[in-house]
């Protein structure tokens, strides 16, 4: 079966969106073991925080979750396939995640509605249909009056809340944040926090979001702890939380 005969397939609704199945990750030939055998699963449309000191292997593993990066061994299964014999990663990325990261990525010299429209250019829309979907996405972020600002002129706060319409501009099922509201005092932090709670609960967006933050976690359904490159303790759907790393 052809990849995109795989995507037109009816979802099925018993697995899990991702599974991370002993995953490891080292860099320069070895020496450095930044993620050590994890395993775990995350279900459509949960809320999932993922909490661990500096070096902890936080970075690594979003990214391998998304598909940025593959793992030195184990594997990454996207509704029960795995993403490593995926030949069209960068079609799969664009059209199924949103990445937001702690410094928002926005390019300078595009207004909000240009820098939102990025991402809908490999897609099927046309000039008009682009625009009016990107000025709905910054409405959605309470954005309508910033439309033709470029990210300088726009508040950290402000700049995020681009990021963010941006990474939804493909109707992805699930965004990936790497410490969204690192860069944000704690008024604009609780701004982008509000409007993760909205997304997940109004449009089902899986939410994976890294973070320091206990604020960030007190607002998700779940957190995976990671410590020294291993899972320290997962917390279950329902609250359980286990202690894996020995
Ligand atoms: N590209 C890389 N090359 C070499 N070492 C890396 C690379 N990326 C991350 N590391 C190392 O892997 C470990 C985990 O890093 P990272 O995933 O960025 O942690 P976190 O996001 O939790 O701060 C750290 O020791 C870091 O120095
Ligand atoms: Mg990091």
């Amino acid at each position: 079966m052809s990849d995109a005969e795989a995507d037109a397939r009816p979802r099925p609704r018993l697995l899990p969106l991702l599974e991370a199945r002993a995953v490891s990750r080292t860099y320069d030939d070895g020496a450095v073991r930044a993620l050590k055998d994890v395993s775990f699963t995350i279900a459509p449309g949960e809320y999932v925080a993922i909490m661990g000191p500096s070096g902890s292997g936080k970075s690594t593993l979003l990214n391998l979750l998304g598909a940025l990066d593959h793992p030195s061994e184990g594997e990454i299964r996207f509704e029960g396939q795995s993403l490593c014999g995926r030949t069209d990663l960068d079609r799969f990325r664009a059209r199924t995640i949103g990445f937001v990261f702690q410094s928002f990525h926005l390019l300078p010299t595009l207004t909000a509605l240009e820098n939102v429209q990025i991402p809908m250019f490999e897609g099927p829309l046309d000039r008009r249909s682009r625009v009016r979907k990107a000025e709905e996405l910054l409405c959605l972020v309470g954005l309508s009056h910033r439309l033709k600002h470029v990210p300088q002129k726009l508040s950290v706060g402000e700049r995020q809340r681009v990021a963010i319409a941006r990474a939804l501009a493909n109707d992805p099922l699930m965004l990936l944040a790497d410490e969204p509201t690192g860069n944000l005092d704690s008024r604009a932090g609780a701004d982008v926090l509000d409007l993760f709670d909205r997304l997940h609960r109004e449009r089902g967006v899986t939410l994976v979001v890294i973070t320091h933050g206990a604020e960030v976690a007190a607002r998700a359904e779940r957190t995976i702890w990671i410590r020294d490159g291993q899972i320290d303790l997962l917390q279950m759907p329902g609250g359980a939380v286990t202690r894996c790393a020995v």
